[in-house]
């Protein structure tokens, strides 16, 4: 289907945005009515994340979901999208080992879903590959804190960089990303005086998920604003709306319809 022309978001948006102090909107989505729906609603940047591996597939952790499944909800995202940047997770395992490896995730998620950019998590100990995923024309977010496909390594998934010595190291992390040509870097779960100090520092556009106001964009995960997802509740959520209770009152209503006879009625049959 032929889709109508717009202004399309590009990471040369994203920067200016930044530069004259508008505020970036993202939110996840990993299938296409969905995107369709928050792109047509105006949303700038659509994150295919691997939180697809909690909300779509049921796992505990972002850690299980294979690159195959990671494009295949990219490119039905992608079909859903006319105007946001669309941006996709590497997933685990896909980039930690070497650059190469990273690079050939990354052509993969570019090559077979239509994404316009990939995401990864973590500073300096994948500096090499963003370097090269960057010097291969595809755009690259950082992702910087609470980065979840290393839960096993923190062990809860309590705010980060509280301590001094971490602070630091996100500090220079950000400076590192932001040298590597990374385009924009996610803040999760982070004390709000860092983030605003962190987003001052470098040029390129912070994106705040639990990191409080001062970021240049903020993030949710779709599942949880909407209220699909009801049992995840920090406090940096602000849930939207509770699909979840209107969707089971209204199948609830269509169970009782059809028990009591009442559906399909003489209008609603050939
Ligand atoms: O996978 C995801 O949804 C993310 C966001 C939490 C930023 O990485």
């Amino acid at each position: 289907m032929a889709k109508t022309a717009v202004k399309k978001i590009t990471t040369h948006t994203l920067q200016k945005m930044k530069s004259t102090g508008e505020k970036i909107s993202m939110l996840t989505a990993y299938d296409f009515s969905f995107a369709k729906l928050i792109d047509q609603a105006g949303i700038d940047v659509i994150l295919v994340g691997d939180s697809a591996s909690n909300v779509m597939a049921g796992h505990e952790t972002t850690l299980p979901i294979t690159l195959d499944q990671m494009i295949y909800h990219a490119a039905s995202v992608i079909r859903g999208v006319n105007r946001s940047l669309v941006v996709v997770d590497l997933p685990f395992g896909y980039y930690q080992s070497n650059s190469d490896i990273a690079l050939a995730s990354a052509v993969r998620i570019m090559k077979e879903s239509g994404a316009h950019s990939i995401k990864l998590e973590g500073g300096e100990e994948v500096l090499k590959s963003i370097k090269k995923i960057v010097t291969a024309g595809i755009p690259v977010m950082g992702h910087l804190g609470l980065t979840p496909q290393s839960i096993y390594k923190f062990g809860t998934y309590t705010v980060r960089a509280k301590e001094e010595a971490e602070a630091d190291k996100l500090r220079r992390d950000a400076k590192l990303l932001e040298e590597a040509g990374c385009f924009a870097i996610v803040l999760e779960k982070i004390p709000a005086k860092l983030a605003k100090e962190v987003s001052k520092s470098i040029s390129i556009p912070t994106i705040g998920i639990g990191a409080g106001k001062y970021c240049d964009g903020q993030v949710l995960v779709m599942h949880d604003m909407l209220g699909i997802n009801t049992e995840f509740k920090p406090r940096f959520l602000r849930q939207y709306l509770n699909i979840a209770e209107q969707a089971t009152a209204a199948v609830q209503h269509y169970i009782k319809d059809v028990k009591a006879k009442d559906f399909p009625n003489d209008t609603e049959q050939y």
